[in-house]
């Protein structure tokens, strides 16, 4: 960080979680900051969008606004996945809208020009007297985008590369643990609107230090000592055990309680006793609001009661005692009543501590500050 040394009222952002400030609460309200997040983070980072399983067939898409971008991902007719801005490029009317299934072509429902799968520019309406018109110069502006234990990713930066960030160590422990990931299907598909910064919601994901305290019920399912982390620049994970007899989900003691971060807003959580991955994506909409999008993907054979007491434990409990706490962490930041305070953060990086989360903002820093 060196000379982009950031402070508050109480103190500057230190390099280390001990002897640091937290994040000045300008972060979490500050239109600018807001800005420069989308552009120098979301705009240059693995953002992952959805499943394979999400695009069964040819012609299945995706289309969704991501950091603020529309984003058109499908499955071409070759198979493959294909990731396109949402827009057409006649006048810029955005083309297709939430999930579901095109036929060959995709039509604008404004003068429809109609686009290949591929993205080209297959027919335009009464362009023969336009002067140098060539429908190849008008295909769909393409996204990169990358398949990561059958999760996908997309990154608005052209020239950004998957083998650079944390995605290979995410791959590595998300297949080591669930190995048939790439075959999971999704069984629940749930939003949460929310009036936070989408920091706050993923601060509040990154620390175990509230859960005794604002999660009783989840708080029994888990050994409290013991567990490993591992603390990346743009990844962190966390594994911890659980307790036996945790009701709905048969637990004998000790199987894993796993979850993921994910530079910069994907959160992942494994419960223990099934197999399932509750995929959360918390996108950004302005900078005191956010849109949490919650997946729970399955393997096919986990019965139907396993999952229900997932998604119960999860949307119905604990995911909506983190609403109530981030909102209210929010006013709290945008008040007049509040700018720093400590992180309380134990040597070893655990999860129970707020080491997570002070790695997680050293990133933002670092991310802000950058140059190009
Ligand atoms: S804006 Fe799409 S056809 Fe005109
Ligand atoms: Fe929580």
């Amino acid at each position: 960080m060196g000379e982009n040394l950031v402070s508050g009222e109480k103190g500057v952002f230190a390099e280390t979680a001990h002897n640091s400030y937290t994040l000045p609460s300008r972060y979490y309200t500050d239109e600018d900051i807001h800005r420069q997040e989308l552009n120098k983070i979301f705009q240059r980072s693995w953002l992952y969008v959805g499943h394979i399983s999400d695009l069964p067939e040819i012609g299945s898409y995706i289309a969704d606004e991501i950091a603020g971008q529309p984003v058109l991902v499908l499955r071409g007719e070759n198979a493959e996945i294909n990731a396109f801005f949402n827009v057409c490029q006649h006048r810029g009317h955005l083309l297709l809208s939430g999930r579901g299934r095109t036929g060959k072509r995709i039509v604008c429902p404004y003068h429809a020009w109609c686009y290949g799968l591929d993205g080209g520019l297959a027919t335009a309406r009464m362009t023969r007297d336009v002067v140098g018109f060539d429908r190849a110069n008008y295909g769909l502006k393409p996204i990169q985008h990358t398949i990561v234990a059958g999760m996908i990713f997309i990154n608005f930066d052209p020239n950004a590369k998957p083998e650079d960030g944390d995605l290979p160590e995410f791959e590595k422990t998300i297949l080591c643990h669930l190995p048939h990931m790439p075959e999971y299907t999704a069984h629940h598909r749930l939003d949460f609107d929310i009036a936070a910064n989408w920091k706050v919601i993923v601060d509040n994901f990154s620390e175990g230090y509230h859960i005794p305290i604002a999660h009783p019920t989840l708080a029994t399912l888990y050994n409290e000592k013991g567990g490993t982390s591992q603390i990346g620049k743009r990844y962190g994970f966390y594994q911890k055990t659980a307790k036996a007899g945790f009701a709905g989900f048969e637990t004998k003691g000790d199987e894993p309680y796993l979850t993921w971060f994910l530079w910069p807003n994907l959160c992942l959580l494994s419960l223990p006793g099934s197999p399932q991955l509750i995929v959360l994506r918390i996108g950004p909409n302005g900078p005191i609001r956010s849109l949490e999008h919650a997946d729970i993907y399955s393997p096919a054979d986990v019965s139907t009661s396993n999952l229900d007491a997932v998604k119960s434990l999860f949307a119905e409990m604990f995911n909506q005692e983190d609403i109530a706490l981030v909102e209210s962490v929010q006013r709290g930041l945008s008040s007049l009543g509040y700018d720093q305070g400590r992180y309380v953060a134990d040597i070893k990086g655990s999860w129970f501590s707020e080491s997570g989360l002070h790695a997680f903002h050293k990133q933002i820093l670092e991310d802000i500050a950058s140059e190009h």
